[in-house]
């Protein structure tokens, strides 16, 4: 195992929260905080804010990335967005399969690999996100989840394209619900996360895969979870509406290489 072979990556996630000039303000404030930081910066934002986010942060080291991504690259999906239009704003990053949207928006194992294959072909970033629910740990089907739903997410992506897709491990019960998991949990789950890589395109590939925690990581436990062989940085809710809290978390990351 070495974290050097990787790139950390803090991203945050807004959600669905701040209008076009809340974004710059906040953009505004993050900026000079995370100016020295020491790993991948990016902020995904809601789709009316990209173009606000991207003039922003121009010149700056954060990048910017999308919250979701259709599979089609055109046609008649209402309300949808394709990974070639969100090329064109200047987005680098988009997460795909975030829980909330499997939970809430019928998002599947299979549309989760399709959306990742559009934005990689696009050539976006994804941050492919996987998790269990409670139940599911409780039931002892962790590591088989997590397995199953990594490699799902990657069926048809090579070894070369696996360079640009970062997955974050996120356990669904600890997500805006203030439960974090520990750090030794949040390093098991990104094991099988990286042992699921290593089993589809072999160990070399694996270690340099950049992999994610996310579910509650704050300015108060970002150091421990990242200073986890297996953790390459985080997603981040909530605490990356704060620009105090979120630079916290970018330093923390940063001090770990
Ligand atoms: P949280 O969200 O940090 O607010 O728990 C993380 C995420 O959903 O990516």
């Amino acid at each position: 195992m070495n974290k050097a072979t990787r790139k950390a990556v803090i991203a945050g996630n807004w959600k669905m929260n701040m209008t076009p000039s809340q974004t710059t303000a906040l953009i505004e404030e993050m900026k000079p905080l995370v100016a020295s930081a020491d790993c991948e910066v990016v902020l995904c934002v809601p789709f009316v804010d990209i173009a606000a986010a991207i003039e922003a942060a121009k010149g700056s080291n954060i990048k910017i990335g999308a919250e979701n991504v259709h599979f089609k690259a055109s046609g008649a999906f209402t309300g949808e967005i394709s990974a070639d239009m969100l090329k064109e704003t200047g987005v680098e990053y988009v997460v795909v399969g975030h829980s909330e949207r499997r939970q809430y928006f019928g998002e599947t194992d299979q549309t989760v690999n399709l959306r990742s294959l559009a934005a990689i072909k696009a050539g976006l970033k994804p941050i492919i996100c996987v998790g269990e629910t409670l139940e599911q740990r409780e039931l002892g089907y962790t590591e088989t989840l997590l397995k199953y739903q990594t490699k799902m997410a990657l069926t048809n992506v090579s070894a070369e394209e696996l360079k640009n897709v970062v997955i974050a491990y996120e356990p669904v019960w600890a997500i805006g619900t203030g439960v974090t998991a520990t750090a030794d949990q949040a390093d098991e789950g990104n094991g099988y996360v990286r042992a699921a890589i290593a089993e589809a395109y072999g160990a070399d590939v694996a270690e340099t895969v950049t992999i994610q925690y996310g579910g509650s990581m704050n300015a108060g436990n970002a150091a421990e979870l990242v200073s986890k062989v297996n953790v390459d940085g985080g997603l981040i809710g909530g605490a990356s509406l704060k620009a105090a809290d979120f630079s916290v978390i970018v330093k923390a990351a940063s001090e770990q290489k």
